[in-house]
């Protein structure tokens, strides 16, 4: 315990030593923030520090093994978050407060997730430009960074038939690491992928072509030359010996150092101490620019710690407005879904395969899951709405461009090696916000979601919007797979029940749904007047220098899982930072799509995965269990890591 004290305290005070005035000061090394720094620093003339709170978990196998995913949940790789009670869900004995799991270590939520990788539909990023007057932000630049983030491989011969890909909308030498499954189960090719197209479904091309609507399976974030999880900190460890990209683990960012807060407001950097919180000592880092990048929970807890946001806010609690911001925090938002108990269903046949990952995604428009009346009656209502309170106009306005344009609303997960399919509402419409309600920088934020409490009045009755949406949609595809074959033909029961009465299977559905734990927005990219808390140039409206780079910056919801986009973003950031000096350090440009812009590398599998534990059958993602106290100190073989990174600090 003492040896792992010294060192955190080690770690903690090197950068001190070094009082260097870096390009670029980053707090959080998370997925995008990560992911920033390593292609920032291309340029070698570009000096990067980046700020960790937690530890360096890049070879403990929990994060790297795939088949582990879950596992670093309610361990110290995890900030252990819960939101505020939440009156819209099942109380559940905790008034339907959720658990919010983030990663609290190098490559943050991306050490932690399940790897599933995908952008968004070409119809949904344009919008950000067209309808959100985003200058610049639009499918081709998107999917470009994606494309730039990514190296994807062609499906290993013996299982290409079952994966629909087109190179030209991947990336061939980007960072992280992209690959279809390696195995198959006999469930989806035998018996879904029939009956989904008998009930009237589509088994699309390569979903990241710009037309993300219909079923099948997505790529996943692993290394195939390891088979181990792909992540921002693996970006990192490729690049480790860069001398002009210094990370600090153990450091946890307390607030902004400014250099003017009159009239022309400027940061000098950083603050933070060590996260094993055995001294208060607050240090410095010095930059030119500052970038915020710790996620959709804390980096508005750091700007208003700072001084940026609502004075209402800051004034109670004592802090200095610096930037009257009252936009910083809004927007939060988290796709409820279906995850305490998904829909299964009983059959009577043994399916093969599947000791590996199983990730079939079904992405659908509200046209194709609800009742032609259904979609009629919430179409009549939405096209008579022209203001909801609690929800920004631009955000109804892309709401019901989405709508209406058909793109995917509803999402049906089977992730799992059993018949278990979990239902998603993709884009809620109930936003809710976080906010600190503690000048301690140590305090948890309180995090309101404010989930499904968005009420529409449908055919003449009040309904809970986000719960019925989800709910219908559910109703509607179960059915459809319980009545149609092939699968009908070996289905001997479905939970819920596929055809109880509505109010009953509604009940059913309330009770079973909960967080997504796809939360994003709280600092939107949007016009001031909008809700915007970054410009295009993501930054931070009123400042000089001072940028948000994360999940949080999102204008609304994407309706792809949201890593990639946050990939996305990270990358088109740090070229956005490039040109602004000048266009410096551009070592890599993908092609626009239609040109055959990918590697022909195909993925090889190791026969002998590292310490491989499959999880066959595992249940939906594991639910909160009440959590130790947060652990304040990486020990061990992780802080032996932080120290060595703090050496390669001196370097
Ligand atoms: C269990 C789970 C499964 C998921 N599965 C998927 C999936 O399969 N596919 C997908 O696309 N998305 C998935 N997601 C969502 C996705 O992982 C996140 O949306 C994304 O990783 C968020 O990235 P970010 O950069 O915004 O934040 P993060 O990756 O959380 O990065 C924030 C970083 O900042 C650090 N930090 C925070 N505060 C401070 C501070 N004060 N000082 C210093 N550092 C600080 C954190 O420790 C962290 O490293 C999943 C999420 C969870 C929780
Ligand atoms: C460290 O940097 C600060 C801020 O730039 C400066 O005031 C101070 O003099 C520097 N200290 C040393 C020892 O160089
Ligand atoms: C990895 O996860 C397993 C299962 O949750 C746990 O028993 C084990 O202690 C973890 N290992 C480490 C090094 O944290
Ligand atoms: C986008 O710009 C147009 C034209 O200036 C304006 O009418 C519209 O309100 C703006 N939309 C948003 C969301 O700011
Ligand atoms: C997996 O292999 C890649 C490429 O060879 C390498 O960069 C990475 O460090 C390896 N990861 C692990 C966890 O061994
Ligand atoms: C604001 O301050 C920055 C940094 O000191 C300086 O580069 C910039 O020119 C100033 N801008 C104005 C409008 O004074
Ligand atoms: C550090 O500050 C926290 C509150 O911010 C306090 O609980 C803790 O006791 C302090 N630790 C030390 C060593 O002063
Ligand atoms: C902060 O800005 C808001 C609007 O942006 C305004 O209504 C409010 O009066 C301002 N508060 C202060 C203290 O200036
Ligand atoms: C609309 O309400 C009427 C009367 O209550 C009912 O008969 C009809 O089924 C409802 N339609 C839809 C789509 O809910
Ligand atoms: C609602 O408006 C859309 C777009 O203008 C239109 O296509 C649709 O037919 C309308 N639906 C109803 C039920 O009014
Ligand atoms: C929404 O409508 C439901 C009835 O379906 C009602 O119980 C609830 O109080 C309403 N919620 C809000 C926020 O108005
Ligand atoms: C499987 O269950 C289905 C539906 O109940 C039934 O029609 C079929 O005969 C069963 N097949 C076997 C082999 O039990
Ligand atoms: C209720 O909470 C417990 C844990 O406290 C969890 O295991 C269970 O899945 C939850 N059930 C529902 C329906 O939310």
């Amino acid at each position: 315990m003492l040896a792992s004290v010294f060192l955190c305290a080690l770690a903690a005070t090197l950068a001190v030593a070094q009082n260097a005035t870096y390009d670029y000061v980053i707090a959080g090394a998370g997925t995008a923030g990560m992911l920033l720094a390593v292609v920032l620093s291309e340029n070698p003339d570009i000096t990067v520090c980046v700020l960790e709170a937690g530890g360096d978990g890049r070879t403990d196998t929990n994060i790297t093994v795939p088949e582990r995913r879950g596992t670093i949940q309610d361990t110290m790789y995890d900030w252990q978050f819960m939101t505020s009670p939440q009156p819209g869900l099942y109380p559940n004995g905790t008034e339907g407060a959720q658990p919010v799991p983030r990663g609290k270590v190098i490559g943050g939520t991306s050490a932690m997730n399940w790897m599933i990788h995908n952008t968004d539909s070409r119809v949904q990023l344009d919008i950000w430009e067209s309808v959100l007057n985003l200058t610049g932000w639009n499918w081709d630049t998107l999917s470009t960074a994606f494309r730039e983030s990514e190296t994807m491989y062609a499906p290993a011969t013996n299982e290409s038939q079952f994966f629909k890909y087109d190179p030209a909308y991947h990336g061939s030498s980007g960072p992280i690491q992209s690959i279809f499954q390696r195995s198959v189960l006999s469930l989806f090719p035998q018996y879904l992928e029939p009956t989904l197209l008998n009930a009237g479904y589509s088994i699309p091309p390569d979903r990241n072509d710009g037309y993300a609507v219909g079923a099948g399976f997505l790529p996943l974030a692993i290394d195939p030359h390891n088979y181990t999880r792909s992540y921002s900190g693996s970006a990192y460890t490729a690049v480790q010996g860069r001398p002009n990209l210094h990370v600090l683990t153990d450091a946890r960012v307390t607030g902004i150092d400014w250099a003017s807060t009159s009239s022309n407001i400027t940061a000098a950097g950083l603050r933070y101490v060590s996260d094993a919180a055995i001294s208060n000592i607050t240090q410095h880092v010095v930059g030119r620019e500052v970038i915020i990048s710790a996620g959709c929970i804390q980096s508005s807890q750091i700007l208003e710690l700072s001084g940026v946001g609502d004075p209402a806010i800051l004034n109670p609690l004592g802090i200095q407005t610096v930037v009257n911001l009252t936009n910083v925090g809004e927007g939060l938002r988290d796709p409820p879904m279906m995850n305490y108990l998904p829909i299964s269903f009983g059959v009577n046949t043994t399916f093969t395969g599947g000791e590996y990952i199983q990730n079939f995604i079904e992405l659908e428009s509200a046209r194709n899951m609800l009742s032609p009346a259904d979609y009629t009656a919430a179409s009549e209502w939405l096209n008579s709405t022209t203001h909801i309170e609690g929800v920004r106009d631009a955000q109804l306005a892309v709401f019901k461009e989405l709508w209406f344009a058909e793109q995917p609303l509803i999402e049906m997960a089977w992730q799992f090696a059993v018949q278990n399919v979990t239902p998603y509402n993709l884009i809620p419409l109930s936003q809710g916000n976080v906010h600190i309600n503690s000048s301690d920088p140590l305090a948890a934020p309180v995090i309101n979601p404010n989930y499904n409490r968005i009420n529409a009045t449908i055919n003449g009755t009040e309904v809970e919007w986000d719960m019925w949406f989800l709910a219908k949609a559910a109703q509607t595809y179960e059915t459809r797979l319980a009545t149609n074959s092939p699968m009908n033909s070996i289905i001997t029961s479905t939970d819920p029940q596929y055809d109880l009465p509505w109010d009953q299977y509604y009940e059913a559905v309330y009770q079973r749904t909960g967080t997504s734990e796809h939360l994003t927005g709280g600092n939107p990219m949007l016009p001031l007047e909008d809700g915007g808390v970054v410009d295009t140039q993501l930054k931070v409206y009123g400042t000089q220098n001072v940028y948000v780079v994360d999940g949080s910056i999102f204008p609304y919801q994407p309706s792809a899982h949201p890593m990639g986009l946050t990939y996305a973003v990270a990358v088109r950031a740090a070229r956005l930072m490039q040109q602004s000096r000048g266009g410096g350090g551009l070592t890599f440009t993908e092609q626009l799509p239609g040109s055959n812009s990918s590697a022909n590398a195909t993925a090889v599998f190791p026969t002998q995965p590292g310490s491989l534990t499959p999880s066959v059958g595992t249940p939906a993602p594991a639910a909160y269990t009440g959590g130790a106290p947060g652990v304040m100190c990486a020990s061990g073989s992780a802080t032996l890591a932080a120290m060595l990174l703090a050496l390669a600090f001196l370097a």
